[in-house]
């Protein structure tokens, strides 16, 4: 695909999620609409539903002949055929629910497979972190990172590793100076771009990690499965955002 229209891309996916922020920041006192999913603690609201149509509305307007992988509704297409936008209309529903905080919304473009383009909005603090998988941005502003050592440093990891020690996690935290739990995966991205964690260990779904997997990937971030073997973009899988030169560090504690 030409540089130009990669560009053009880029600059439609920032817009769309800007404005996806804008108007979920405007229904912030709204009574919303909750319903469970596949268990109690597995929740979506009336917003993710408005914000995943009016996103997915506009791909198939402006790039029809894309395709579309995104989590409500069953929108389910394979990473590696074509060009695929990746979307997690509101990353972390439950933060918004309990705290209307702490949530963001995630657009990822790939092209067979390969990320192209990754767009996260931390939505309260109106902060666009923005990336082709070469440079990445926040706002106008470049990011600049180079990750400490581990000893030096937070992991993030969400409730699910925590609880039930997977892949030997809690062993490995006792190589950090401690763990975080923020409830979006969206803003452990966020937060490992700002050099506030190391990494980010988690379970996650195709949605939750594109966008951050590009983002991070030009500071020498790997995302992958714990055991080195890269993700599916299926189902949910147990995984790791690390930076690639200290993997070899991790392999001694992860199972
Ligand atoms: C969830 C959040 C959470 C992570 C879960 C995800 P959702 O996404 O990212 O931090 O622990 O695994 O499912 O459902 O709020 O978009
Ligand atoms: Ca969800
Ligand atoms: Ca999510
Ligand atoms: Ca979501």
């Amino acid at each position: 695909m030409s540089a130009n229209l990669l560009n053009i891309k880029l600059e439609f996916a920032k817009n769309v999620v800007r404005q996806a922020g804008g108007f979920i920041r405007q229904h912030l006192s709204d009574d919303l609409e909750i319903s469970e999913k596949s268990h109690f603690d597995d929740l979506v609201t009336n917003l993710d539903r408005d914000v995943q149509d009016q996103i997915l509305a506009q791909i198939q307007t402006t790039f029809p002949g894309d395709h579309l992988l995104a989590e409500e509704n069953d929108v389910r297409h394979a990473i590696q055929d074509g060009n695929v936008w990746v979307l997690d209309p509101i990353d972390g529903t439950t933060n918004f629910i309990v705290q209307r905080d702490h949530f963001a919304v995630m657009l990822a473009y790939y092209e067979n497979g390969i990320g192209k383009i990754g767009v996260i909005l931390d939505v309260m603090n109106d902060n666009l972190y923005w990336g082709n998988g070469i440079r990445s941005y926040k706002n106008d502003k470049q990011i600049s990172l180079t990750p400490k050592p581990l000893r030096q440093s937070l992991i993030g990891v969400n409730t699910y590793m925590y609880r039930t020690n997977a892949g030997g996690l809690l062993d490995l935290s006792h190589e950090s100076l401690g763990v975080r739990a923020i409830g979006s995966a969206g803003i452990e991205y966020v937060n490992i771009l700002e050099g506030k964690i190391w990494g980010y260990f988690s379970n996650l779904s195709p949605w939750d990690y594109a966008a951050g997997a590009v983002l991070i990937a030009p500071f020498g971030y790997v995302t992958q499965q714990l055991d080195g073997r890269p993700l599916d973009f299926e189902g949910r899988q147990m995984m790791m955002s690390v930076p690639s030169n200290q993997l070899a560090a991790l392999s001694a504690y992860l199972k």
